[in-house]
């Protein structure tokens, strides 16, 4: 540095050291957030949260006592908040309420299923659970909404709430996204608890991390009969198979082995005599891919391939792939500046040997909507203490949270959001100190 840097550097330091002493270690008020979450006041709320919410599960765009004790929560906690936001959802702001602002995610919605585990808060609602998570992922939200709470004049900017309705097949986050609710908004961050992660780590990758998902279903139609006739009838199950073999040559023969897809046919109903041809088959199955490109091109060859190989048995058939009543669903890739950004603070969180990398996941995440309009980052928050329990998949009727999780992932969405705004202050130059005024 020559002389009049030199002079330049020390005019900026000592101008922010005089008026902005945060920027001269911005992280000092979040590097207390963990040990904050820790504390009874944060962490036993959120346990009690968590614990209301999974023994009143709720189905996608039914959330509403779950919305409602959202809601209530933030009233206590006087944070201001948009709502209706599709149908149950909730968006709350904290922090100046002008920009720059930046997202935290959560789900709300339960799985159709009965909990099979027995505990003093097992689900009161036959035939639905929390089996994902999603009661943990909105008590960490809340956590987090709490500690930044208790810091929002540190706060440059706004930190932007989303409780977000049915995650699970319903395309919830599609419908905030529609509504305009990401509007301004600089990056959103999303976490989903894992039970195969250690209790204090996370883990998560730049790029792909999560597939996209698309379903299908075809009708196959031929020309009913006595099995014993079948020149005088036109068989769809014998079209049906001769498709489904089909299908299964477009990951094997037409997509490059290096991009990872899946075409399952997992449904198929046709016939109901051991002796009668039916008129007709319906199939089903589902799409993976990692690219959009990838999940386009599939969903075009499904299409080609049933129809021409239906017609090779003189069938006709027509191909559905559902999209009002279950959304395709984008594949989940993290932002590469965030992935650097996100790993920075999470050792600051947690430490350095406590930040993984992960394969990309087969399954999918409506997180990816956000992800298509903004930058996104989405990660997995361990929960296994192995000298206590293993925990069970996502998903599966004995599924549990390990409550000691929550403070990890609450200090995670704080310090990920504020140390974010003040990044982006950092990084933009501030005119006339426009957000110093209160440091
Ligand atoms: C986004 O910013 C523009 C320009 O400042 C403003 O007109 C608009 O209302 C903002 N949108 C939301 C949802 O806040
Ligand atoms: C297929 O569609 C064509 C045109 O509508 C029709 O003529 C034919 O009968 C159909 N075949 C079967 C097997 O349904
Ligand atoms: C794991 O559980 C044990 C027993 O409850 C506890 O002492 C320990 O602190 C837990 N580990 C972590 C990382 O919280």
């Amino acid at each position: 540095m020559g002389l009049d840097k030199w002079v330049n550097f020390f005019m900026i330091l000592s101008f922010f050291a005089a008026t902005t002493p945060i920027f001269s270690d911005s992280s000092s008020f979040t590097s207390k957030f963990l040990d904050l979450a820790k504390e009874p006041h944060v962490f036993d709320w959120m346990v009690d949260i968590r614990r209301k919410i999974h023994e009143n599960p709720e189905m996608g765009f039914e959330e509403f006592k779950t919305s409602e004790l959202i809601r209530s929560e933030l009233r206590k906690l006087e944070i201001p908040y948009k709502y209706p936001v599709a149908i149950t959802g909730v968006i709350g702001y904290i922090g100046t309420g002008k920009p720059p602002f930046v997202a935290l995610r959560a789900d709300m919605d339960a799985l159709l299923m009965q909990e099979l585990g027995d505990w003093e808060h097992k689900s009161k609602v036959p035939g639905k659970m929390h089996a994902c998570g999603h009661d943990a992922h909105v008590a960490m939200l809340l956590g987090a909404a709490k500690i930044l709470k208790e810091h929002e004049k540190y706060i440059p900017g706004t930190v932007v709430l989303v409780f977000q309705p049915a995650e699970e097949g319903g395309g919830g986050a599609k419908k905030i996204v529609d509504v305009g609710a990401l509007q301004n908004i600089s990056a959103i961050f999303g976490l989903h608890v894992a039970p195969h992660i250690p209790l204090g780590e996370v883990a998560s990758r730049s790029g792909p991390m999560g597939a996209g998902s698309s379903l299908f279903e075809a009708r196959i139609s031929g020309k009913g009969g006595h099995a014993a006739i079948p020149h005088h009838a036109i068989d769809p199950i014998l079209a049906a198979s001769n498709v489904i073999v089909s299908l299964q040559h477009l990951v094997s023969r037409e997509a490059d082995p290096l991009d990872s897809q899946v075409v399952t046919v997992g449904k198929i109903q046709g016939g109901g005599a051991f002796n009668v041809i039916p008129d007709s088959v319906t199939i089903g199955g589902t799409i993976r891919a990692f690219s959009k490109e990838s999940m386009m091109q599939l969903r075009q060859r499904i299409e080609q391939v049933i129809i021409g190989q239906a017609a090779v048995q003189r069938c006709n058939a027509t191909v559905s792939f559902l999209d009002k009543e279950k959304p395709y669903i984008p594949p989940t890739i993290n932002n590469d500046d965030l992935h650097e950004y996100f790993q920075s603070v999470a050792t600051s969180v947690l430490g350095v040997d406590k930040v993984k990398g992960t394969q990309p996941m087969m399954g999918s995440e409506d997180f990816s909507f956000y992800q298509e309009v903004i930058p996104g980052y989405f990660f997995l928050l361990g929960m296994v203490n192995a000298s206590v329990e293993h925990l069970e998949s996502a998903h599966s009727p004995y599924f549990k949270i390990n409550e000691d999780a929550l403070p990890y992932g609450a200090a995670l969405h704080a310090s990920l959001s504020a140390r974010y705004l003040l990044k982006l202050n950092r990084d933009v130059p501030v005119v006339e100190g426009k957000y110093n005024d209160e440091l």
